[in-house]
């Protein structure tokens, strides 16, 4: 274990890097700065040790670029439609910045702000974040602890968070996954545990009802390839310009969500969460304008976000599961990340 400055932001403010496990073992190094994921290193099926998520090499690329690579979101994940909602009665007016809608916080949201590092080990590292009432226009002030775990065979997240006045809550982790390390996850394969999906208008606002995936570039029941679903010409993936819907998923409570692999360094991903939903975005807006640390420009389809959540546009939705979060409750989510070798080559 080791915290290092990891770079300076603008104003002088040091952001850190937390390092938890050791080699062979995934190491994962995080920052405060967002609680963000920047680099999981394993060792590949092919016995080559990788980074196997996207990130950036400074404090100031991670606020410039606008992609959340691997950042913690908050106070809501995805998208409010209008940015407006009613709560207990009174219309909550939240900034509109993304195509007239809410995104992921808004435009300070926690993947913007310096977490405290309330206590860390070498293989476990909490991070906390105090919002307070009116943040971004939410209300209620808002307190996420977010401890994260260094496993054998990957990493455990948890989110929590309490309020002192009524609000709404959706955190995720926006991670960014390339088994290969970089290039296009086009040869990807991508399992997800879905029988419906969420069809969107042109700004990500869901239309109102889910439709079954069978029979559309989203039915990933059995595990296809990602090259040509972000390519079939299916009317919900040109409006996103490939991937970027909720995946209503089976079941409930702890369970198997995704599973994604690559045959060419042997390294598998299953992904387990006890979200209703999973978001899945195939970087489809990344245009080279962004660096990774290694220095290489990121394009579109260079990585896979699978980002466990409620549903999109929750607050408006009183027929999907709720966001919101009571005084004296506790808001609890779990994901983990777990790694495991296949052959590689095919
Ligand atoms: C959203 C995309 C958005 C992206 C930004 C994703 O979670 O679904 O619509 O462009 O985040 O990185």
């Amino acid at each position: 274990m080791m915290v290092d400055r990891f770079g300076l932001l603008a104003d002088g403010r040091e952001v850190r890097r937390i390092v938890l496990g050791r080699p062979p073992g995934p190491v994962l190094h995080l920052l405060d700065l967002g609680a963000t994921v920047h680099r999981l290193e394993l060792t590949c099926g092919d016995g080559v040790r990788r980074n196997v998520v996207l990130g950036h090499a400074t404090p100031e690329h991670y606020l410039a670029s606008g992609d959340y690579l691997g950042a913690t979101i908050g106070r809501y994940a995805n998208r409010i439609a209008a940015g407006r909602f009613r709560l207990g009665g009174r219309e909550v007016r939240l900034g509109a910045h993304d195509r007239g809608n809410h995104l992921h916080g808004g435009p300070d949201g926690f993947d913007r702000r310096m977490w405290s590092l309330l206590g860390h080990d070498d293989r476990h590292a909490v991070l906390a974040l105090d919002s307070p009432d009116g943040d971004q226009g939410f209300p209620g002030a808002l307190r996420a602890v977010v401890p994260f775990e260094v496993t054998d065979a990957g990493v455990r997240v948890w989110f929590e968070a309490t309020t002192d006045a009524t609000t709404v809550v959706n955190l995720t982790s926006h991670a960014y996954f390339n088994l290969n390390g970089s290039g296009t996850v086009d040869e990807h394969a991508l399992q997800v545990f879905a029988d419906s999906y969420t069809p969107v208008d042109a700004s990500g606002i869901p239309l109102g009802w889910h439709a079954p995936v069978a029979g559309t570039p989203f039915d990933f029941r059995v595990a296809a390839a990602l090259g040509p679903a972000v390519r079939s010409g299916d009317e919900q993936v040109a409006r996103a310009r490939g991937i970027d819907h909720n995946f209503v998923l089976r079941g409930s409570g702890p369970r198997l969500a995704a599973v994604l692999e690559s045959r060419r360094t042997g390294t598998r991903l299953e992904l387990r969460t006890d979200q209703p939903g999973l978001q899945v975005y195939t970087a489809n807006f990344f245009d080279g304008s962004s660096r990774s640390a290694a220095g290489r420009l990121y394009r579109q389809g260079d990585g896979i976000a699978l980002e466990p959540q409620l549903f999109p546009d929750s607050p408006n939705r009183p027929e999907f599961p709720s966001a919101v979060l009571e005084p004296g409750d506790v808001y609890r989510s779990a994901l983990e990340w777990a790694f495991t070798t296949v052959a590689p080559g095919g």
